[in-house]
């Protein structure tokens, strides 16, 4: 099979795809990164994934090309797991999508046999149809269903655990044009699962559309319990992560993506929450829901900035260590990273922001304004500031003590953006602000 794209998705589903047997060829358009990739170097940061490339390399089972019909011509299915980023006005750019759909059409025109292409990016409702089939069509030639097959197959994996995620997914979402089509792609699933998880086949606008209503759903949790989180805060003695393990008890509500924060970031979330708004309206259709969970986010990042500004009266002058820059530990994507919006927000108040990050400095620093200052470690970033914000919860974070702060900060000030600390363990230590932490009333035995 062919994998067009070599980002996130498609590096990880190659290579995954390629460890079980099967013979993978990537496509990509950038020479340079088909040639890193050649060598061995996944151009991402995920767990697993640089041994299991270095395996696929070496059996001969996965190699990356520039040559799209060559890719064409040897396989016999291909899946499109190019890039779908947003706009300005939230809509998507289908560029890419659009381009990868010509390529693979003409090599279809001096194929014979049979080619399935199944749709993995993220694209809005209607554009299998009414993109990727039709300009196949048009530069091969060919009518869908007689000389190639088509299926959307959208793809839930998470940045940090993906190659997990490939392995163990939870479900697999097969949207397809015809019965044929539909039945190759779960034959190949079939094939790949020792024990398949639940697959659901259903038409191509319905898979368009799971993908999107779970990341909103996603998306929508967070910005639930980060509102439970702002009430929290003005209740003496409330908590919201004790709430959030209350409710999340309840089968029907489920404890995962209820750990209140700084919000949701990454090219995933935002992105499709933004799409679908943008979506519903175009259909004359007002989603206020789900803009509510836009605006919340929105919002959400700076909620950090409010406490350190309110215990340091004021942040002109004063250094704050960042701790965490990738939108979520186990990655170094910056992409929409809450980082981004709390640093410029510090340096419009005028603090001096020092930041550390185990693997994303590389990337921050081509993002982040240039006054920032960059740690070398966690230790060297806490050093002498007035406050510390947590960020992202890595775990080298959750092992630092109170008396780390103690020692090392001008002012132990510390914000748990993350809720990563026990509140018993911090309180009367260091000054212990934290998302979703009402003002403790001192005195009683059980104040949680
Ligand atoms: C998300 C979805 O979880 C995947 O299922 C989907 O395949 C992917 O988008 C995609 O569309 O490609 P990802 O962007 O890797 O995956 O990250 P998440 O684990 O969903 O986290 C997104 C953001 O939400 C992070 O910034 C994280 O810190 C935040 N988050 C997550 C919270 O603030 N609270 C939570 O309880 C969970």
């Amino acid at each position: 099979m062919s994998v067009f794209g070599m980002g996130y998705v498609g590096l990880c589903t190659a290579v995954c795809f390629a460890s079980r047997g099967f013979k993978v060829i990537g496509v990509d358009v950038e020479h340079e990164k088909v040639e890193t990739i050649n060598r061995g170097i996944p151009i991402i940061h995920e767990e697993g994934l640089p041994t299991l490339l270095a395996e696929s390399l070496r059996k001969g089972l996965f190699n990356c090309t520039l040559d799209f019909k060559e890719a064409i011509r040897a396989t016999s299915t291909s899946f499109i797991t190019v890039g779908t980023p947003g706009k300005p006005n939230g809509s998507t750019d289908l560029s890419q999508i659009e381009d990868v759909s010509r390529k693979i059409g003409l090599a279809l025109r001096d194929k014979s046999d049979y080619h399935l292409v199944v749709v993995k990016s993220t694209v809005p409702p209607g554009t299998s149809e009414h993109l990727v089939k039709r300009v196949i069509e048009e530069e091969a030639g060919k009518r869908c269903g007689e000389g190639f097959g088509l299926c959307v197959n959208p793809e839930f994996l998470r940045e940090g655990s993906a190659v997990y995620d490939t392995f163990q997914p939870d479900r697999i979402i097969i949207g397809e044009y015809d019965e044929k089509s539909g039945s190759l792609l779960e034959d190949f699933y079939r094939a790949f699962y020792a024990k398949a998880p639940p697959i659901l086949r259903t038409t191509m606008v319905n898979a368009e559309l799971i993908k999107y209503a779970s990341n909103a759903f996603l998306a929508m949790k967070i910005s639930f319990i980060n509102t439970m989180a702002n009430i929290c805060e003005r209740i003496p003695n409330a908590d919201v992560t004790v709430v959030a393990k209350g409710i999340g008890l309840d089968k029907r509500i489920g404890p995962s993506f209820l750990n209140a924060g700084l919000g949701y970031g990454g090219s995933c979330l935002p992105k499709d929450v933004k799409a679908l708004i943008r979506f519903a309206e175009q259909l004359n259709y007002e989603p206020e829901l789900i803009k509510a969970v836009e605006a919340v986010n929105s919002k959400q990042a700076l909620k950090a900035v409010e406490l350190a500004k309110e215990a340091l009266h004021g942040l002109k002058g004063k250094r704050i260590a960042i701790l965490g820059l990738s939108f979520k530990p186990g990655t170094n994507d910056m992409r929409e990273a809450v980082s981004i919006k709390v640093v410029k927000e510090l340096l419009k108040e005028e603090a001096n922001v020092v930041v550390y990050d185990p693997v994303a400095i590389p990337n921050a620093k081509r993002i982040l304004p240039e006054e920032v200052e960059y740690a070398a470690s966690t230790f060297e970033c806490i050093k002498g500031a007035d406050c510390c914000i947590i960020v992202t919860e890595w775990d080298e974070f959750k092992r630092l003590k109170p008396e780390d702060y103690l020692k090392l900060m001008r002012r132990p000030i510390v914000v748990d953006g993350r809720r990563i600390y026990d509140p018993r363990e911090y309180l009367g230590k260091v000054n212990y602000l934290a998302i979703g932490l009402g003002p403790v009333q001192t005195g009683l035995n059980r104040p949680f």
